[in-house]
């Protein structure tokens, strides 16, 4: 009996957790500028890859969370296209950590039902990560749970000039004509195409700006901010940014 007690006593906080959010009314599509790994391992006095390593257990924690409230589509910044401008060791260290997180969780995500995508310029990353992540999405792609989507070297203004270069090249192709042009074509040509616009945008970190974050998809977003740093995030901290999205009014203009 004692050696069985704590695994019954993990299985009740497991099943506790989140039992408060209203499920009915949870967003669709959460967007997270997961921030702060840098300055947590700095606190620590340890080298900023090690909080980067500590910010997987973050992720996999934030796709858990999703996965139980239901929520539909879950977005991750995880490099943008600023990102470039770190030291070459540091972006070396990012490159790989998809390998890690899949390695050991792509298991668990085909058994949660959760389907891989990313959004950015995919081209451009490192043959490495491309391969593991096209694997991962290979294999997930007939799930259709939750939606883990990592925008990846992804810069919102340069998803806006991507889309209005490839809509030159189709109007000058007479694929489309320049009236048929309005909101929902544009958004046909952005690389989150498909998806809806994020319900809840959270940041962590203390930082308040989007740093070239889904400027086009934002327009009606509501905004969490936490000073949590993302390698402390939790399911108790997911759950406060739910509970407080669904105390917001949204309005759309409207009244
Ligand atoms: C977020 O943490 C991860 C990435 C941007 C890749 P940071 O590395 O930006 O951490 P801080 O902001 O320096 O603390
Ligand atoms: C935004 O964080 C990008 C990601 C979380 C991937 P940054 O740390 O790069 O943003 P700034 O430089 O503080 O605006
Ligand atoms: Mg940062």
């Amino acid at each position: 009996m004692s050696i069985r007690l704590p695994f019954i006593k993990n299985k009740q906080k497991e099943l506790s957790q989140l039992t408060t959010i209203d499920k009915e009314n949870t967003p669709d599509h959460v967007a997270i500028i997961m921030d702060g790994n840098g300055r947590w391992a700095k606190q620590r006095s340890l080298p900023r890859i090690a909080g980067h390593k500590e910010g997987v257990n973050s992720v996999v924690k934030v796709v858990r969370a999703a996965h139980q409230c239901n929520i539909k589509v879950l977005t991750l910044y995880a490099f943008s296209t600023e990102n470039w401008k770190r030291p070459k060791k540091e972006i070396d260290f990012l490159m790989k950590l998809p390998k890690e997180f899949l390695h050991v969780h792509l298991p668990e995500l085909m058994e949660k039902n959760v389907r891989i995508q990313t959004i950015g310029d995919f081209e451009a990353l490192p043959k490495h990560t491309k391969d593991t992540i096209q694997h991962a999405m290979n294999k997930t792609k007939n799930n259709d749970g939750l939606l883990l989507n990592f925008a990846l070297n992804y810069g919102s203004r340069d998803e806006i000039m991507h889309a209005i270069k490839k809509i030159m090249e189709d109007v000058n192709g007479a694929k489309i004509s320049i009236d048929s042009l309005d909101e929902q074509v544009f958004s046909k040509y952005l690389y989150t195409r498909g998806l809806s616009d994020p319900d809840l945008l959270i940041r962590t970190s203390g930082e308040q700006r989007l740093s070239n974050f889904l400027l086009w998809q934002l327009a009606y977003t509501e905004f969490w901010f936490t000073d949590v740093l993302w390698p402390d995030f939790s399911e108790e901290v997911f759950q406060q940014a739910i509970e407080e999205y669904q105390q917001r009014q949204r309005r759309y203009g409207g009244i």
